[in-house]
């Protein structure tokens, strides 16, 4: 006989808990301020009554999610509080054993927005793990986690470990009940609503690649698309950017590699007599740096801008060609730009952030390359002032650039041709066109600096392009540079 309540979805959600992370403590303040200070900082979390003060204590235990989902006055706050602590990613959600009190799984969100939900699944639902998803060894933990994924887990029971390493094969939940150490469809739920596990259909496990995603992902290798989500913010809790993290552990590496032992051609006198007729091109490599400050007095002007764009980024021409596949392979269109990119593919696309520009209103803008036109696009004022805030602290700058431009890949462009090196060849193209522009810029007399780093959750939320469709992969401030950067 069947147990009540087995069959489906109708089953009992999974006990979900939220808890503090380790590195953080709640202070709660004389007027009923709740703050949440961790590693040197503190983040300032609203004002909430003595009840929910009080209530909120149990967070470092965990509180149930359902035990604050009730609708009274303290509970709504508990949830309020939650939400705020989650938007900073300062609580993960446990899942405990039931015969003690020990961890099962522990999801960590890795977006800021990851809340845990529970898509129905049947009995009769087939379910296997997403070709990006993997588990590994962190420190003494077991994580499985996968670029996709608005969360990890920890898998702290073995056999949980085991029922979804069964699943590199689709699998009917009906014959994963039957298995030892099944993990309850509440938890299968969590992760395939994180996209570590997904439903197939009827056909079973063919097609699987396809029936993963949409048209762009089946464009992506894992581990180009790995690369891309931790090497970017946005889309994973991991320290990101310069905070020298073996500094004391090995020392740095020589700034000139040690001579090799052969005999040495010394190139100083062939060099010298060229020095005497320097090109335009090599002054131009002199003159270029890095500029961090602007003059917001003297903004760049539109007309500058579109010089700048004109002669770094614009389509030069088009062509055809059709693709020698030995049968009647299709036709592909190229656009060259004046920039050289991996197999003509130019799939890098500009989106400028204007805070000032004499003659452009401040937005956020496509540059459309075909048409040498900028094109707005509606973002949201607190993302635009976001987007531009992560550019200044990027470059340690005490203000805003005139001009963020966002470098973004349409991926598939590149993917559609080489695989495993469709990635590596982006950033390439990356390098290619950061060069372009710092020498553009040192020619017009502008400033520009380029940016390492880029939050993918941002963009794609200011644009609602997913953010393996197009993406960001490098940033360039640019504008007038100030007086003492310009004259440096
Ligand atoms: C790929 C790349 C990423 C960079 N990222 C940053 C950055 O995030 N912040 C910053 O202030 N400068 C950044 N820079 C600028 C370098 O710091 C700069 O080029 C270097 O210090 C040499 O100085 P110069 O450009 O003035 O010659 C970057 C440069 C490159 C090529």
């Amino acid at each position: 006989m069947r147990a009540p309540g087995r069959k489906s979805g109708r089953e009992a959600a999974p006990t979900v808990a939220a808890r503090l992370s380790g590195h953080v403590t709640l202070e709660t303040h004389a007027d009923g301020q709740i703050v949440a200070c961790f590693d040197g900082f503190s983040v300032g979390l609203g004002t909430f009554s003595a009840s929910a003060a009080e209530r909120a204590q149990g967070l470092r235990a965990g509180l149930p999610l359902a035990s604050f989902a009730s609708g009274r006055n303290t509970d709504k706050e508990i949830d309020l509080l939650v939400r705020r602590l989650a938007r900073h990613g300062l609580v993960e959600y446990r899942l405990r054993a039931a015969h003690n009190d020990e961890d099962r799984v522990v999801i960590e969100p890795q977006v800021a927005d990851y809340w845990p939900q529970t898509p129905r699944l049947d009995d009769a639902d087939v379910i296997v793990l997403s070709r990006f998803a993997y588990m590994r060894r962190r420190g003494n933990e077991m994580v499985l986690e996968s670029p996709r994924a608005g969360a990890l887990f920890k898998i702290c029971d073995p056999k949980i470990a085991a029922a979804v390493a069964s699943l590199s094969t689709p699998q009917q939940i009906k014959r994963l009940r039957r298995q030892d150490g099944f993990p309850g469809i509440g938890l299968l739920a969590l992760m395939v609503d994180c996209q570590i596990l997904f439903k197939v259909g009827a056909a079973g496990d063919s097609g699987l690649r396809s029936s993963e995603g949409d048209d762009s992902l089946v464009l992506w290798d894992f581990h180009d698309l790995l690369f891309h989500a931790r090497s970017t913010e946005g889309r994973h809790a991991n320290p990101l950017g310069g905070f020298h993290p073996y500094a004391g552990v090995v020392p740095p590496l020589p700034a000139v590699r040690p001579r090799w032992p052969g005999k040495k051609i010394d190139l100083r006198k062939f060099s010298a007599a060229h020095s005497r007729a320097i090109s335009p091109l090599a002054r131009l490599l002199r003159e270029r740096h890095s500029t961090r400050s602007f003059d917001d007095r003297r903004p760049i002007t539109l007309a500058e801008l579109a010089r700048f764009l004109d002669d770094t980024a614009r389509v030069r021409s088009r062509w055809r060609s059709k693709l020698d596949l030995g049968g009647d392979g299709p036709m592909v269109a190229y656009a060259p730009r004046p920039y050289p990119s991996a197999g003509a593919s130019y799939e890098l696309e500009l989106y400028l952030a204007v805070d000032r520009c004499d003659g452009l209103a401040r937005g956020f803008y496509h540059y459309d390359a075909g048409a040498h036109a900028l094109v707005p696009i509606g973002a949201r004022a607190q993302e635009l002032e976001a987007l531009l805030a992560g550019a200044r602290s990027a470059m340690g700058a005490p203000a805003t650039p005139q001009i963020l431009i966002t470098i973004a890949a349409r991926f598939g462009r590149m993917a559609w041709k080489y695989s495993s090196l469709a990635y590596a060849l982006v950033l390439k193209d990356v390098g290619v066109l950061f060069q372009t522009f710092y020498l553009t810029a040192a020619d017009i007399g502008l400033g520009g600096c380029a940016i390492g780093i880029v939050n993918i959750d941002l963009f794609a939320k200011m644009t609602g392009i997913a953010f393996h469709v197009e993406g960001p992969v490098g940033q360039f401030a640019i504008g007038r540079g100030a007086e003492s950067e310009a004259s440096s």
